[in-house]
């Protein structure tokens, strides 16, 4: 099948080259005509294990291709794909569609035969109808169905999320796009039954809904470990013994810094203006937000607490500054604010992250690091943010090589047991 991708950041370039590796031709636009011409001199502007590969090889092969003129793209293509951010509006916390609608606008003068335009990007409910009318033209008539196509891609794990899906939901109720849609995906739900099709509003609220389910979740299990704390009991023990019951389940049930990245914070968010449109309070989704943002408070109260509240001069290094492992993304960060609060507090502080990030704190008592070791010599407290799996094994007295350092595991990485019996001063979330 022939198909475009409008916008080539994250999902649009994941999503384009996993098409085109399933054997159609793609061809990847965007505005960004820099971003295009590396793209066509082999550079993958984003961190995505594996991602680079298949790029290169189905480059090479003639069925990815990328193009900053995007009408001729559109021209060419039988599907469409709406890939492009809707960030959140900072005064109304509303998603910001003027990408979306001007992409609808393009589309609308393209429109050389039929086609099938699929939103892809996080969009409020009725988006899907705002972009029929914009292309609803006497000229457009059955030229074009618009239909939701929401993506459940993890950073660091999305090729994999893309091949082998959870499900893949289509939300129309044409028969027409809904059977381009199922040939489209064949090869990845043919020996399961993972394609489901429904109305096209229903599709746009699965994405929002499951995101806050999922934020949900873990912010869940973060309040219970507070309790842990309290009680001395692990709260890896209680989401193992939770998660086994399969009503449960146990992913998304690891206590950590809080959730970031660019989609649970915004999409939470925009749930909830979405909701306090239609006059409905969602006040699970609202207590959620509120509970991740008072995290950072409590783990600097925490911190506090086992430096007995002496921070001021002290080195803290500070192991990973991207919101989750596995990705260069530094976006809602639970890093990014408590860096700045222990520096606040008169810290040192020395940071290390396996992607090379260096983000400018504009701060000199927060320094950037190359290595692990460097970060961590003569600490006086190893901050644990990242789950890398580079962290997991560390031989810390060896890294450190000086008496009574202390080490605060964020992502409850090493066992509890093992460090107190190798006698290191370790703490870590809920217990
Ligand atoms: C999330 C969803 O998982 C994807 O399904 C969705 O497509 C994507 O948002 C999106 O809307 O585009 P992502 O933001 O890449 O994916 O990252 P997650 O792996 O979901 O992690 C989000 C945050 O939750 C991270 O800060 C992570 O550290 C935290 N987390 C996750 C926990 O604290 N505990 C857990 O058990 C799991």
């Amino acid at each position: 099948m022939k198909i475009c991708m409008i916008g080539t950041g994250y999902v649009g370039l994941v999503s384009g080259a996993c098409f085109s590796e399933l054997g159609n031709d793609v061809i990847c636009s965007d505005i960004d005509s820099d971003k295009i011409e590396k793209l066509n001199n082999g550079k993958v502007p984003i961190y995505e294990p594996g991602l680079e590969e298949i790029v290169k090889r189905n480059f090479t092969q003639g069925k990815l291709k990328f193009s900053s003129d995007i009408s001729l793209s559109i021209k060419k293509s039988d599907i469409i794909f709406i890939c492009v951010g809707t960030p959140t509006n900072k005064k109304t916390n509303q998603a910001n569609l003027k990408y979306v609608y001007s992409v609808a606008k393009r589309i609308k003068k393209n429109l050389n035969k039929y086609k099938v335009i699929v939103n892809k990007s996080t969009v409020p409910v009725t988006t899907g109808d705002k972009i029929e009318k914009i292309l609803n033209t006497r000229k457009n008539k059955n030229k074009f169905d618009v239909i939701s196509n929401p993506e459940f891609l993890r950073e660091g794990e999305a090729i994999r999320d893309f091949l082998y899906p959870d499900r893949v939901v289509v939300g129309t109720n044409s028969n027409r796009p809904n059977k381009i849609m199922k040939n489209l995906y064949l090869p990845i739900i043919k020996k399961s039954n993972r394609y489901f099709n429904t109305s096209r509003r229903a599709a746009e609220l699965i994405k929002y809904a499951s995101n806050a389910f999922l934020a949900t979740k873990i912010s869940f299990i973060n309040e219970i470990a507070n309790l842990c704390e309290k009680i001395n009991i692990d709260v890896k023990d209680i989401s193992a013994g939770m998660g086994l019951d399969e009503r449960i389940g146990g992913r998304f049930l690891r206590a950590g810094p809080g959730y970031g990245g660019s989609c649970f914070p915004k999409d939470t968010k925009a749930l909830l203006s979405t909701a306090r449109k239609f006059k409905t309070n969602l006040s699970i989704v609202k207590t959620v937000i509120k509970s991740n943002s008072d995290r950072n408070k409590l783990i600097i109260n925490r911190i506090n607490k086992i430096m007995k509240n002496k921070l001021k001069n002290k080195k803290i290094s500070f192991l990973g500054v991207t919101f989750k492992a596995g990705t260069d993304d530094v976006r809602e960060s639970p890093a990014l604010t408590l860096i700045p609060s222990l520096v606040k507090r008169g810290a040192n502080l020395h940071y290390y992250d396996p992607t090379g990030k260096k983000k400018e704190f504009k701060n000199k008592k927060i320094k950037f690091c190359s290595s692990t070791k460097e970060a961590c010599i003569n600490s006086d407290l190893i901050i644990i943010h990242t789950e890398w799996n580079e962290f997991k094994q560390l031989n810390f007295k060896k890294l450190v090589n000086k008496p009574n350092f202390k080490i605060f595991d964020l992502r409850n990485l090493y066992s509890f047991s093992k460090m107190k019996s190798n006698k290191l001063n370790y703490f870590r979330i809920g217990i």
